[in-house]
């Protein structure tokens, strides 16, 4: 995770962002902690990024990479205003003994890919080009299920999915384009899905570990849903990042264990 010492919206790369609306940073401070303080309290160990001045959207650490157990794929951005990100993640990750391949294609790392139990879940339509899943499939030696995202309000595949354990998604149908939407109903006829009220207010960004789901407190019926498939839903109020388009699970780069679906955020 990466604190929001420097978060603001300065200028608008997804129709979330609007710079004339007010940002509270210490609102997005003490929400950002209370996030961390969860995770902690629920037996997580929370690595810190150091914020860096001139990156408002640090805080989506989701973002910085993709990685599974000692290998990582580096994030290449697609926006210039958010680049500068992607080596203080390269430097965080090779500092802990983890190999970081050098994108050749835009990927936004774990903003568009999901880890599910063996499987990688990637989006594209908005921020990862279709090519990054190909490296995506070489450096993890796992299947890469495609997905194309269509509805510019879900421009990254996790506001739009989340993994809940290896068998388990909560999605919101219409954010993918039909053969995308067949696709997952194929895969995964179990799932939950995802009201519109619910998806809006990113209810869907969220962190399973399997057993907790750490979602948006304004996600009400998806947390009755996530509670009745047999998971705790945990909810915490990040309103103040939903007004640069994200929320609890871009706010947390997971590092997963390459045997399970989830892994310590
Ligand atoms: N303002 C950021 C952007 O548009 C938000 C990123 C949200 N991150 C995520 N994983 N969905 O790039």
């Amino acid at each position: 995770m990466c604190r929001p010492d420097h978060f603001a919206v300065r200028y608008s790369i997804n129709v979330w962002m609007d710079p004339d609306q007010p940002v509270d940073r210490d609102l997005a401070l003490a929400q950002w902690e209370t996030l961390r303080a969860t995770y902690e309290r629920l037996g997580h160990r929370v690595h810190l990024l150091h914020p860096l001045t001139g990156l408002p959207d640090m805080v989506f650490a989701a973002n910085g990479a993709f990685v599974v157990g000692d290998h990582a794929l580096g994030a290449r951005f697609r926006e210039r205003v958010r680049a500068d990100e992607a080596p203080a993640h390269r430097a965080w990750l090779e500092g802990v003994g983890i190999g970081v391949h050098e994108p050749s294609a835009v990927n936004e790392g774990e903003g568009d890919f999901a880890w599910a139990g063996g499987r990688i879940l990637a989006g594209a339509g908005f921020r990862s080009d279709p090519a990054a899943h190909d490296e995506l499939a070489a450096v993890f030696d796992a299947p890469v299920v495609p997905l194309e995202l269509v509805d510019p309000r879900f421009y990254h595949l996790d506001t739009a999915l989340a993994v809940l354990d290896r068998d388990t998604i909560a999605y919101y149908p219409p954010a993918f384009a039909p053969a995308s939407r067949d696709l997952l109903a194929r895969m995964y006829p179990e799932a939950i899905v995802a009201t519109e009220a619910d998806a809006l207010v990113l209810g869907l960004n969220a962190v399973s570990d399997g057993r907790h789901v750490v979602l948006a407190a304004q996600a009400v019926e998806l947390a009755v849903a996530v509670a009745r498939a047999g998971f705790e839903p945990i909810p915490v109020d990040v309103c103040e990042l939903l007004k640069a388009g994200g929320g609890v699970k871009c706010a947390t780069l997971e590092l997963h264990h390459p045997n399970t679906a989830e892994e310590q955020p």
